[in-house]
């Protein structure tokens, strides 16, 4: 009975296969976080050399099965010990040898571009469990802007972005924009990024960090210049005042109260901790928890009461034992960080 079943569950496991490589194939060409859909010129520099690539070891494969399925066909003593050695000396030594160099030298030759920086904006990106520390140095003697859990960045520019971690070692990865640069404790790493066109896209942690290293994304968001240079105005102002009455006012207490401000800073405000994100403009930015939720009320109201619910180990306690009339509250307040 199994047997005469088999050959029907065949059929649907391979079409399950077929159906799951198409599945594969699709996302990995949907783009916002395909390094095959560079957005950058770095990501750019790494596509022509994985294409290139490509169709060398396609070439390659095809005429090493080519020889393996002649190999099979011919008669004993066909060729003679000569024409063997040859072969030997030149498909398995020569070819090689200059087919890799060759590689290895225009490999090398987009690094030298890859590393130019631009003597514009710095952008300090520090790895935390789980989350992203960011801070934009406009130079001179200005104050680096502290934000979190978002990088954006101006089209056409050069940008060198600064990679540390307190702790554990994470990887800053935008596929679309660049290739992935370790963050390592004790030493900072450089990245040069310079995106070519305007967009949304989806960085992530590409180094196991911890029990929610798979729940450490974040949002890269490319703009124009004249775009950025007004948002970057805006990032750096201090929170906007909170209004006399009503839910905000009454969740800016409660943040205060229950000690939200000993980890994070709300600048402007009495809130001056450094361990957690800044959350001047918290509401302004397109995700929550580093890139795995909405910005939305409702997810910000579901963060906070069960944080461990939905990032394990997350160094933020869940305030869940608060009334969901203060949770409400304390979101009302936040939602006013714009
Ligand atoms: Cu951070 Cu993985």
């Amino acid at each position: 009975m199994w047997l005469e079943a088999a050959p029907a569950r065949w059929r649907r496991t391979g079409r399950h296969a077929l159906g799951g490589v198409a599945l594969v194939l699709a996302t990995a060409c949907s783009g916002e976080q395909s390094a095959l859909a560079p957005a950058g010129e770095e990501a750019a520099s790494l596509a022509t050399l994985f294409w290139w690539m490509l169709a060398g070891a396609a070439v390659i494969w095809l005429l090493v099965m080519g020889a393996a399925v002649y190999a099979t066909k011919i008669s004993p003593g066909r060729h003679d010990e000569a024409l063997a050695s040859r072969l030997l000396v030149v498909g398995g030594i020569a070819f090689p040898t200059v087919a890799l160099a060759l590689l290895l030298a225009y490999g090398l030759s987009l690094m030298g571009g890859v590393r130019a920086a631009g003597d514009g904006l710095r952008i300090h990106v520090a790895g935390e469990q789980w989350w992203w520390r960011v801070a934009y140095d406009r130079g001179g003697a200005q104050e680096a802007i502290p934000s979190a859990n978002e990088v954006r960045l101006p089209v056409g520019q050069r940008v060198e972005i600064l990679l540390s971690s307190p702790d554990v070692i994470h990887s800053f990865w935008i596929p679309p924009l660049a290739g992935k640069v370790d963050m390592i404790p004790g030493r900072v790493n450089r990245l040069v990024v310079e995106a070519t066109e305007a967009g949304e896209f989806r960085g992530a942690c590409a180094e196991y960090c911890g029990t929610s290293h798979a729940l450490m994304a974040f949002k890269a968001i490319t703009m124009e210049p004249a775009d950025f240079e007004t948002w970057l105005e805006r990032e750096a102002g201090t929170a906007e005042s909170v209004p006399a009455g009503g839910p905000a006012a009454r969740g800016a207490a409660l943040f205060r109260k229950t000690g939200c401000g000993g980890c994070h800073a709300v600048r402007g405000t009495a809130a001056n901790g450094t361990i957690g994100p800044d959350l001047t403009h918290l509401a302004s930015r397109r995700s929550l928890a580093a890139g795995i939720l909405p910005m939305t009320e409702e997810a910000l109201q579901d963060w906070i009461a069960r944080t461990h619910e939905i990032k394990p180990d997350a160094r933020m306690p869940s305030f869940g034992a608060l009334p969901e009339e203060d949770i409400a509250s304390i979101v009302a307040f936040l939602w006013t960080l714009k």
